[in-house]
Order: C-alpha cells, then sequence, then structure tokens
C-alpha cells in the first residue's frame, strides 16, 4: 500500500521545472505537501476543513476515546484557532484525508512538532467519520505520510503512542512499518481506569541504520 515516487508533490512544481534531472532533495514544506493514496487525497489542512462536521467528530465520545482532546469541549473557535496554530508552524505538518471519489473530509493525520536535532517526529491519525473506521484508511494514510516525511523529506525516524486498548490504532500503526519499541504502564486514565500507552516507530530503511 506503499505510495509511488509520483504520489508527493510539493508546490510551486514550476520552479522545479529546470532541475527535473536532478535527484530529488530532501524536503520539508508543510505548507505545500499534496500527497496521493489509492483512496485518498491529502492536503494541509486549512479553514475550509473547519466545520461543524469537524468539530463534532472532536466531541463524539467514541472518537475521542483515546485523544487527549477528550477532556476540552471542542467548539468552532478552538478547532479554528489550533488549524490556524498548525498552519503556521514550519515544524508540523497537518493534512486533511479527503476520500479520493468524493472529496469528503474524513480525517487529520499530523506529524510533528519535528525536532530537527535528532530529525524525528511524533506522527498522529484522527479519522472522525466512523463510517470509514475498519476499511484500511488509516493504515494506507499512515503508510503514505510515513513514507514521504522519512524518504522524501528528511526525517529518520517518526515514533506514535496509542492507548493499549486502541487495538485499531496499534495495528494500523504496524501495518505501517512500525514496531512495537516499548509500552508505558498505566500511563494514562480511561473511562475503564488506568491503561498503558504503547510506543512504536517506524526508522528510515527499516532496521538498517
Ligand atoms: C484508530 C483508527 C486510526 C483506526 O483506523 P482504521 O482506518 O479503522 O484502521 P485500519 O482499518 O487501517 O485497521 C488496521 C488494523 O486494525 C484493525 N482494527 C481497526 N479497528 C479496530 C478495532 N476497533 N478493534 C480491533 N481491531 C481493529 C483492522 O482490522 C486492521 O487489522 P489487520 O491489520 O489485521 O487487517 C481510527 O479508528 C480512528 O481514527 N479512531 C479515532 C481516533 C483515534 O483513536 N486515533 C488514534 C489515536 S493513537
Amino acid at each position: 500500500m506503499a505510495a509511488s515516487d509520483d504520489s508527493f508533490e510539493t508546490m510551486p512544481s514550476s520552479s522545479m521545472a529546470d532541475h527535473t534531472h536532478l535527484a530529488p532533495t530532501p524536503v520539508w514544506a508543510p505548507s505545500c505537501v499534496q500527497i496521493v493514496t489509492p483512496r485518498t487525497r491529502l492536503h494541509p489542512v486549512s479553514s475550509r476543513h473547519v466545520t461543524p462536521t469537524y468539530v463534532s467528530w472532536l466531541n463524539d465520545p467514541e472518537v475521542s476515546r483515546f485523544l487527549e482532546s477528550r477532556f476540552v469541549e471542542q467548539t468552532l473557535g478552538s478547532v479554528t484557532d489550533f488549524v490556524s496554530t498548525m498552519a503556521q508552524d514550519q515544524d508540523v505538518l497537518f493534512l486533511a484525508i479527503e476520500r479520493a471519489d468524493d472529496g469528503q473530509h474524513i480525517g487529520n493525520i499530523k506529524v510533528g512538532p519535528v525536532n530537527w536535532r535528532h530529525s524525528t517526529a511524533e506522527v498522529g491519525i484522527l479519522l472522525g467519520d466512523k463510517s470509514t473506521w475498519g476499511l484500511g484508511y488509516a493504515s494506507e494514510v499512515i503508510t503514505a505520510v510515513s513514507t514521504y516525511a522519512l524518504d522524501r523529506a528528511s526525517l529518520v525516524k517518526l515514533t506514535a503512542g496509542a492507548y493499549a486498548a486502541n487495538v485499531g490504532s496499534v495495528k494500523a500503526f504496524e501495518r505501517a512499518g512500525y514496531e512495537i519499541e516499548g509500552r508505558r504502564i498505566a500511563q494514562v486514565v480511561t473511562t475503564g481506569g488506568r491503561d498503558d500507552v504503547v510506543l512504536l516507530g517506524r526508522v528510515r530503511g527499516g532496521r538498517e541504520r
């Protein structure tokens, strides 16, 4: 499910026109990234994505069950502020996941903020449209974004963390080439008591460092 090289674009492409014979230079340009996967199109999250539907995802206890955002009631204003902050942060890649066949915004994926000293970043994903769950979208999108960040941008290691009870999230990251690196015992509080956090990571080139 890995995206091909042709699936990544950073604009403006016209400025690259005279250099197409050169090997691609690693580039980190979060506001310009467009990624295509077999069933989705990924674009930077912008104000056009801030809708009552997006806000309702964050306030849906089923969607936010394993998210830190659940501790605060979200509003159009708070989401607008968050999106604006992310858009201005050049160390964060924050992409809207749009379904290819109908253009519907179904969730978001975030890489960052990048630690440039170590070339690492944390990855997080939210599929707010519950009708998309269990269909492989998270695996597909995490794979493509991770391949972009490691192979086309300049990152070397990506990390993620998921509540242990969030089996779908752990499996989606594993499907996208992440390995379980550890477990923080009783790290978080949930409605069912405390839970562990599973720590995952993917290194550029796999285990060959
Ligand atoms: C968790 C989430 C990202 C999973 O996305 P998804 O698109 O449903 O995941 P996928 O379809 O790619 O599934 C990956 C694997 O997990 C399995 N899976 C998915 N949801 C599952 C669940 N609730 N219980 C058990 N297994 C599940 C799939 O069957 C698949 O298994 P396989 O690799 O053996 O085929 C999505 O449900 C979501 O965004 N939830 C709300 C926000 C959230 O929790 N984000 C993650 C925070 S770390």
